[in-house]
């Protein structure tokens, strides 16, 4: 038996709703197998910082260090909430466990499954995957105010690149595709404007490029990578970007493989050195939050990219399967919250003998 000690975060709004069927759904896919969850929560976000004044002590943050993996449903208030605007809960809690526990590959894969509308009328075969920079780039905090709140008031967010830095994602991303059947990656920055950031990368993309000559590798600037995602995401495969051309795209990608409530992500650092972090792309949904509205199979599927980094390949795959099932199934009834945890568990395939 293999104990597994799971950090849990479930967060503010509707975070703690889709963590609740995310659990639920690793209790059942693991029943009969050998491994054993070991769950601690750690009750951080807005309403913690509401309570206390804290965002991430030092404590809990080196017990969470403590753990095998994450799972984090989604912080943060109303947006505009002026109790909230010095704490900056994005930046203090989620940013700094992405950067402190080094998740320099954010994983967010994009598919439409059968039976799922997609934004696009014709949207032709969806299955790519965004590996998103996550410890750099304009993200970095490189950057500050000067004679703030004078007509001289100069702001600065200087993007952080490092041959270091891309190197390790560039790679990362090569292995992916090199491992897919269709062996294409394409690389996105913005290179005829930020020229410097962009001759690092492209430097380093065709190095490790010349090492992967069995894969297709091909640049698009990222505002022509938006067309082509709403035109024809058929052409991707692999895609490897910055930290923000990377959020976007994928908030993008999210609308295509069928809405926000299906996206998943994992915060992933490959050397094992802290654990990953695996979370639905969504955010806290305020609007819906407290209501049973929230769609938890973007928390699901997190959960499932965490079982393959676990190394449970066999039942993140067996989560998928439940899912794609539970979609195909799904048609256009209103389902609560945990009606859609429990039906996916219900298509849960059995543990192969
Ligand atoms: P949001 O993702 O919370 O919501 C955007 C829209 O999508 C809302 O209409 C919401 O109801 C809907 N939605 C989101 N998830 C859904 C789900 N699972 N099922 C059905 N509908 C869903 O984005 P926002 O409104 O811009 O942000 C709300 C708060 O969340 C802000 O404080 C923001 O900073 C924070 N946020 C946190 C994360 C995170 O923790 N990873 C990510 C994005 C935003
Ligand atoms: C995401 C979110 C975060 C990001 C915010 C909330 C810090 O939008 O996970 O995509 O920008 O990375
Ligand atoms: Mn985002």
């Amino acid at each position: 038996t293999r104990t597994i000690k799971l950090a849990v975060i479930p967060g503010d709004g509707i975070g703690p709703e889709v963590i609740a069927e995310a659990n639920r759904v690793l209790d059942a896919v693991l029943a009969g197998g050998d491994a054993v969850l070991e769950r601690t929560e750690f009750s951080l976000g807005a309403e913690r910082y509401l309570a206390t004044g804290e965002t991430l002590p030092e404590a809990e943050q080196a017990a969470i260090a403590e753990h095998d993996a994450i799972l984090f449903g989604a912080v943060g208030g109303v947006p505009g909430d002026p109790r909230l605007k010095a704490a900056n809960i994005e930046r203090g809690l989620l940013l700094k466990l992405r950067f402190d526990f080094d998740h320099y590959v954010n994983l967010r894969p994009c598919a439409l499954y059968p039976g799922v509308e997609s934004t696009l009328k014709d949207p032709g075969e969806v299955d790519f995957v965004v590996v998103r920079e996550g410890t750099e780039g304009p993200y970095a905090g490189n950057g500050g105010r000067l004679r703030a709140g004078t007509a001289a008031e100069v702001a600065t967010e200087v993007s952080v690149n490092t041959a270091y830095g891309i190197e390790r994602v560039v790679r990362h991303a090569f292995s992916l595709a090199a491992a897919r059947p269709r062996k294409k990656l394409t690389w996105v920055h913005k290179t005829n404007v930020l020229v410097h950031s962009g001759a690092t990368w492209q430097r380093i993309v065709e190095a490790v490029a010349a090492e992967h000559p069995e894969i297709a590798v091909d640049y698009l600037h990222v505002d022509a990578a938006t067309i082509f995602m709403v035109q024809d995401p058929s052409r991707f495969d692999v895609i490897v970007t910055d930290n923000l051309f990377g959020d976007i795209l994928t908030d993008l990608a999210g609308a295509i493989g069928g809405g926000i409530g299906l996206a998943a992500s994992g915060n992933i650092n490959p050397d094992g050195t802290f654990p990953s972090m695996f979370e639905p792309v969504h955010g806290s949904a305020p609007d819906i939050a407290g209501q049973q509205l929230a769609d938890p199979t973007a928390a699901i599927l997190s959960a499932a990219i965490m079982l393959d980094h676990l190394g449970f390949d066999g039942d993140a795959e067996r989560v998928r399967s439940a899912v794609r099932a539970d979609l195909a199934a799904r048609g256009g009834a209103k389902r609560s919250t945990a009606d859609i945890g429990a039906a996916v568990i219900a298509q849960l395939p059995p543990r192969a003998a």
